[in-house]
């Protein structure tokens, strides 16, 4: 694939930088008007070119640009994933990872990143957990604004999603999420709200799930009622991929763009249920409005239409993809200061996620980065033969077998990776020897990824009917005699021929659903056989789209082609391979032990069902903790909370997310001292699933599923409940200590601002992240009227110092909106109302901080407001 490295320079002197949106109005006809509610394709609106109305381009998001392509796509930079962000507790690092998305979505000539994801986790299980900031609604939108204001600087446009209460995965699109008013705004609806009032946002993408018996994309409450009239919002709404459900309702209510294109509710059906009068022309006008307001607004981004996809990968972006990664490394544990470790001593690397790059969740969020580092190669560079440096593999964590695409070789030139050809005609199983494939071929590819989603794929040339197929072919050398496991994960159907002979078959009437394609796939299927080393053996893959296939997956999104995604490695007993890794971690100075779960196990279209790491993984780090007590420490990559049953026994413990590009560089760095840690959870770390009340709710059951919690989600509950966490929310250590001074409140004006002095007490220079939590009055059981209860303390503010020196003090203000950060959400008068009364003001480490210095704030009077704010 050749790629540009430089993008084009807009030819901004012939190229329009706004649209006069009442003028185009006026002068488009109704076939046109309703041709621009709809996409033409994946991730393009319609041009009008007679009135100067380009096309403009979305591209996902959240974590990374991906451009126009899932399958085969240009790389980019990947971003550590929502909650490593959300770990970072900095607005001022949200912002530069703005800036570096509006360039990257520059490079792939889009005028729109669809993200934030700004859902809330309330349990750890959520299929995308990973892609959002915070179970704390305060962090999760500060976060956001920063985040689409650093989009807005450089002319990007931000579409922050799933608007709202998408908060699983299961039945996504028809589960009926049921909560309560209060709930709703002051947990799911507030993140929106607070990045609406803080940055210019010009579009907001509708969530696939009904709210209170409605689906999101044509809720009078949601889009009529808050966001355009509470809220004011003048922006465009889009529906998220596939999430319009009626053509009257949805177009009615306000949704303003269907996507993907073309058109499913809209084109000739919104045509048809105009002249039927079953939508006015006025709606039809107001949605068209919000689209051409959109549009004028990305026109001034100065990108041309269809610009080619370009690489960019500076230095200078790299330096900030490694320092958002280690930024978000949370500390967790660090007993005896285990941590950090010498460079010069003898270590040993173990584990399922030691070489493998655990760098992003699964799904629409995920992108083909520009590199990928390892811990085991980040720890490597950084080591650079200081000290004696070994490996040991443990178990395996993966869900399907590795991907094999980067263990092939192609059949005609040797290169990494395979050839695939792409027919129109069915294959009829491999050719015979020396003879050629008799079909007329469309194209062929040299790719690398084995994982291969066609969800966008287009050929000129390929049958109108749309059914298609494909063979994958390369070679595999193995390194290491002994059993080996191949496997096929489809959307579709595909056989696997190891030099001709069938070894996996996945098609026919038994295919069985999985978790493979956003869960509109298939399980992997797989076979076995002994390979000697060094031995050369033809992989040949024949597959046909998902037409071929008689699977029919129930309340799934029907993505069109399909996928194919193959995958292998040589078989490892679990016994032999462990021993193996005690034997190295006695030997070893220090150890070093990844796990985590990846993009198979937290993933777009599946929730977890337990917390629990892959199987085996807890018997390595046990039998690893037993054999090397006082010399480990364990590096978790997961989005969201795991299992951790050896946790007591485990020194020294560091969260480590899914980090993006530098996920590697991102670890040894905090491992070997060069980067003092200063994450802090943005998610509670509970002991067991069951310690959150959600774990009742959390699946859709008959339809439904109800927020039974209420507002008590995450710390809200366990501190209400005092149950105790494993890990509070903003808990994270530090290889230095601070200290806090007292506080003094300057409450004059409604901007309360509350300053404290923050003292480095330690060794090292290390950033601090001071944590503001509102506490409500005393609740009166007998108070007439009655006033709800409230969560006993709420995050309202945070700031983070940064590299403070060994012994020096800094000085910090945090401010607080009075009336805002009090108010609760009054479910009888249908608005925020913050009561009169004295409030506690809590500044700690964290959400538990025993340390936390106290003062008061004083309401004098209460307020009712509507609105973005006050
Ligand atoms: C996801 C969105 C994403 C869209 C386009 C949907 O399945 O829910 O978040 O932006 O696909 O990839």
């Amino acid at each position: 694939m050749l790629v540009p490295t430089t993008p084009p320079t807009p030819d901004s002197a012939d190229m329009a930088t706004s649209l006069d949106v009442d003028a185009v109005l006026a002068q488009l006809t109704l076939d046109e008007k309703i041709s621009l509610l709809s996409g033409i394709d994946f991730w393009h609106t319609a041009a009008i070119p007679r009135l100067g109305v380009p096309t403009i381009r979305l591209s996902d998001g959240p974590n990374g640009v991906r451009g126009t392509r899932f399958f085969d796509s240009v790389p980019s930079s990947c971003l550590p994933c929502g909650t490593a962000l959300g770990a970072t507790f900095d607005t001022d690092l949200l912002r530069d990872v703005g800036h570096l998305l509006a360039d990257e979505a520059r490079a792939k000539g889009a005028h729109a990143v669809l993200g934030p994801t700004i859902n809330i986790q309330r349990l750890p299980l959520g299929g995308r957990g990973f892609e959002s900031f915070s179970e704390d609604p305060t962090l999760a939108g500060l976060l956001a604004a920063s985040y689409c204001q650093g989009l807005a600087d450089k002319g990007i446009a931000s579409v922050p999603k799933h608007f709202v209460c998408n908060d699983m995965e299961h039945e996504r699109m028809a589960v009926d999420v049921q909560v309560t008013a209060r709930a709703m705004h002051e947990i799911y609806l507030k993140p929106f709200q607070i990045a609406l009032a803080e940055a210019p946002v010009p579009a907001v993408m509708t969530a696939y799930n009904k709210v209170n018996g409605v689906h999101a994309s044509e809720s009078p409450y949601l889009l009529q009622k808050v966001l355009r009239g509470d809220w004011g919002f003048d922006g465009m709404v889009v529906s998220d991929w596939f999430g319009t459900y009626s053509t009257a309702a949805a177009a009615n209510t306000g949704l303003d763009l269907e996507m993907p294109g073309p058109a499913r509710f809209r084109g000739i059906n919104l045509l048809h249920a105009v002249n039927a009068n079953a939508v006015s022309k006025k709606a039809v006008d107001d949605r068209v409005r919000n689209v051409l307001k959109f549009v004028s607004k990305a026109m001034g981004a100065g990108i041309r239409e269809h610009a080619p996809e370009t690489l960019l990968n500076r230095p200078e972006d790299q330096q900030l993809l490694r320092r958002a990664a280690a930024d978000a490394i949370v500390l967790l544990k660090n007993e005896q200061s285990v941590l950090p470790f010498s460079p010069v001593k003898s270590t040993v690397v173990i584990g399922p996620t030691a070489r493998i790059a655990t760098y992003c969740g699964g799904g629409s969020a995920s992108l083909n980065p520009y590199e990928a580092v390892t811990p085991w190669q980040g720890i490597e560079a950084l080591v650079q033969a200081q000290g004696p440096l070994e490996f040991a593999q443990g178990v395996y964590g993966h869900q399907m077998l590795p991907l094999l695409g980067k263990s092939l070789k192609t059949v005609k030139d040797g290169k990494t990776g395979f050839e695939l050809r792409v027919y129109n005609e069915h294959p009829t199983g491999p050719a015979p020897q020396g003879e050629t494939d008799v079909r007329t071929l469309v194209e062929s590819r040299h790719v690398v990824d084995s994982n291969m989603f066609f969800i966008d794929y287009s050929h000129p040339n390929l049958a109108k009917n749309g059914v298609w197929y494909a063979d994958v072919e390369g070679t595999f050398v193995p390194e290491i005699s002994g059993t080996y496991d191949l496997g096929l994960a489809v959307q579709g159907t595909a056989w696997l021929y190891v030099d001709g002979q069938l070894l996996v078959a996945n098609a026919g009437p038994n295919q069985k659903p999985g978790t493979s394609f956003l869960g509109s796939g298939t399980v992997e299927e797989t076979g076995s056989m002994y390979m000697e080393a060094g031995r050369q053996y033809n992989i040949l893959v024949q597959w046909g789209c998902s037409k071929t296939s008689q699977l029919k997956v129930a309340n799934m999104i029907d993505f069109g082609h399909g996928g194919m995604r193959i995958g292998g490695c040589r078989r490892l007993e679990v016994e032999e391979g462990i021993a193996q890794a005690v034997a190295a971690a006695k030997a070893a100075d220090q150890v070093v032990v990844c796990v985590g779960l990846g993009s198979e196990w937290e993933t777009e279209g599946e929730d977890r069902v337990t917390m629990a790491l892959p199987p085996n993984t807890d018997k390595l780090v046990a039998a690893i903790l037993a054999a090397a007590p006082n010399k480990t420490a364990v590096v978790v990559q997961s989005g969201t909370p795991v299992d951790l049953p050896w946790v007591e026994q485990c020194p020294a413990l560091l969260q480590a997310w899914y980090g993006g590009n530098a996920t590697g560089h991102a670890i040894a760095d905090v491992i070997f001292g060069a980067v003092n840690p200063a994450g802090k959870l943005p998610l509670s770390y509970p002991r067991r699933l069951q310690d959150l009340p959600s774990h009742i709710n959390y699946r859709a059951e008959a339809g439904r599923c109800l927020y039974g919690e209420d507002v008590y989600v995450g710390y809200r509950y366990l501190d209400r409940a005092g149950v105790e966490p494993l890990f509070a929310f903003g808990h994270g250590l530090s290889y230095t200590s601070f200290e806090l001074g007292q506080l003094s409140i300057d409450a004059t004006s409604n901007n309360v601002s509350v300053t404290l002095d923050v003292a480095n007490t330690g060794s090292v220079s290390g950033s601090c992240t001071v944590q503001l939590y509102v506490a409500p009055p005393a609740w009166e059981p007998r108070a007439v009227p009655a006033l709800p209860q409230r969560p006993t303390q709420e995050l309202r503010a945070f700031a983070k110092v940064h590299n403070l020196a060994a012994g020096a003090k800094a000085t910090v203000t945090l401010t607080l909106d009075a009336v805002r950060d009090t108010s609760y959400w009054d479910e009888t008068d249908d608005a925020w109302c913050s009561r009169a009364g004295v409030y506690g003001i809590r500044v700690g480490q964290s959400s538990r901080d025993a340390k936390a210095v106290e003062g008061t704030l004083t309401v004098e009077k209460t307020t009712y407001w509507k609105g973005l704010k006050p």
